[in-house]
C-alpha cells in the first residue's frame, strides 16, 4: 500500500486553559485546513498525563478541548476528532519507537528541559519520551503535514528522524512487505503565520503559556467579552507610537506580539496592520483589537459553554471519532508488525 498523498495530523493537550495561543499557532489553522482534505485532530490525553492531572479535571479538559474545536469551526463528521487513549495503537507504535529512537536525541529535547526544570531526577519517564509518543501519534496515520506552533519544531524534525531510522533499519522487510520508498513518510510540520508564537500579554519575552501563574497573561478561549476587554487594556506596551514598517518591530515584542494577533485574527500579514495604525498610539489601537477579539472569540467561549453542558454529546463524537481512527491505526500497527518480525495471530 502506497503512503496517502497528504494526510493532516495535529494534538492538543488537555491540560486546561487553551489560549489565544492554541487558537492562533494551532486550532484556528487546523479550521482552514480541513477544507478538501482529510484531517485527523487528536486531544492527546496520554500526553497529558506525562505531568501530573487531577482525574476530575483531566476528564472535564478532554471535553473542553473537544467543545473548543468544534467551537472553533472543526466538522466532526468531514473529518476525525477523537482522544488518544481510546486508539490503543498510539501507545503500541510509542513502544516500537522508543527502540528506534536514541537516548542522545531525547537528551537533547529543549522542552523536556524547560518542562522538567531543575529537578530532573524526579520528571516523570513519561515526560522523557513524550516526544516519541508524539511521533508516534503521527506515524501511526503515516500523515505528511502537521500543523502546529513553533514551539513544536523540534519534536517534528525528530519525528522524521525516527521515521528515517526506520525506513532504514527495516528497509529490506519493508520493501519485502511490498512498500515502496519505505514505509513511513518524512512528515512536513506547517508553522506559518504571523502568530506561531503568541507572546504573553505582560511580557513580551515569554510565550503565552497554560501554566502562567497570571490569568492577565493570556487571553482564554472561554473568556467573555469583559474578561477579553480588561485583558487587552491591561497588555503591556511601550511609550512610543506603532510604527508604519515591520522593521519598526524591532526590539518591541509587546508591540510586536499584539501587531501579530491583530493581522492573524484578521486573516491579515503584519504589514496590513501597521500600514492601518502606523502611528497610532495604543490606545486607539487597543479600542480596536478589543473590538476585533471579541468579535472573533467571544462566539467561541459561548459555543463551548454551550457544547459543555452536554458532555454525553461531546462523549459521542470522541467515540465515533476513535472507531474510525482505529480502522487506520490497526492497519499500521499490522504492518509495523510484519516489518519488525512479531509474530501476530
Ligand atoms: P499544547 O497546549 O501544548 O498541546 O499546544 C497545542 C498547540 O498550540 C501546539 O500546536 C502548540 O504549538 C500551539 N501553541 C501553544 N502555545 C502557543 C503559543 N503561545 N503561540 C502559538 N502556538 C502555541
Ligand atoms: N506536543 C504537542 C504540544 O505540546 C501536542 C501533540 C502531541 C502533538 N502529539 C502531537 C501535536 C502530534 C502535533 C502532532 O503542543
Amino acid at each position: 500500500m502506497a503512503a496517502v498523498a497528504e494526510r493532516i495530523f495535529s494534538g492538543v493537550q488537555p491540560t486546561g486553559n487553551l489560549h489565544l495561543g492554541n487558537y492562533l499557532g494551532a486550532i484556528k489553522r487546523f479550521v482552514d485546513l480541513q477544507k478538501g482534505r482529510e484531517c485527523i485532530y487528536c486531544v492527546v490525553d496520554l500526553h497529558a498525563i506525562t505531568i501530573w492531572q487531577e482525574p476530575e479535571d483531566l476528564k472535564r479538559h478532554i471535553r473542553e478541548v473537544t467543545a473548543a474545536f468544534i467551537a472553533c469551526g472543526i466538522d466532526p463528521k468531514a473529518n476525525i476528532v477523537f482522544n488518544q487513549s481510546q486508539v490503543s495503537g498510539h501507545a503500541e507504535l510509542a513502544w516500537v519507537l522508543n527502540c528506534v529512537a536514541r537516548m542522545g536525541w531525547l537528551n537533547r529535547m529543549t522542552q523536556f528541559k524547560e518542562k522538567a526544570g531543575k529537578d530532573r531526577e524526579n520528571a516523570s519517564v513519561g515526560l522523557f519520551a513524550y516526544p516519541t509518543l508524539m511521533a508516534a501519534d503521527i506515524l501511526l496515520y503515516r500523515a505528511t503535514h502537521v500543523p502546529v506552533g513553533e514551539d513544536q519544531k523540534q519534536h517534528l524534525e525528530l519525528t522524521r528522524d525516527i521515521a528515517q531510522k526506520f525506513n532504514n533499519d527495516y528497509a529490506r522487510t519493508i520493501a519485502a512487505n511490498g512498500h515502496e520508498d519505505g514505509y513511513f513518510p518524512m512528515t512536513e510540520p506547517l508553522i506559518a503565520g504571523p502568530a506561531t508564537r503568541v507572546m504573553s500579554l505582560r511580557d513580551g519575552s515569554k510565550k503565552m503559556s497554560k501554566s502562567d501563574a497570571s490569568d492577565n497573561s493570556r487571553i482564554n478561549l472561554a473568556d467573555d467579552a469583559d474578561a477579553i476587554a480588561t485583558k487587552v487594556r491591561k497588555a503591556k506596551t511601550d511609550p512610543e507610537p506603532l510604527p508604519s514598517e515591520l522593521e519598526g518591530l524591532k526590539g518591541r515584542p509587546e508591540a510586536d506580539n499584539l501587531v501579530g494577533i491583530f493581522a492573524a485574527l484578521s486573516d491579515g500579514a503584519k504589514e496590513d496592520v501597521l500600514r492601518d495604525f502606523g502611528g497610532a498610539q495604543f490606545s486607539a489601537f487597543k479600542a480596536a483589537l478589543v473590538e476585533l477579539a471579541v468579535e472573533k472569540l467571544g462566539p467561541i467561549g459561548g459555543e463551548m459553554k454551550r457544547l459543555m453542558d452536554d458532555p454525553a454529546s461531546i462523549d459521542a463524537i470522541l467515540s465515533d471519532g476513535a472507531d474510525r481512527a482505529r480502522v487506520i491505526a490497526d492497519q499500521t500497527i499490522r504492518d509495523v508488525k510484519d516489518i519488525i518480525g512479531l509474530v501476530r495471530g
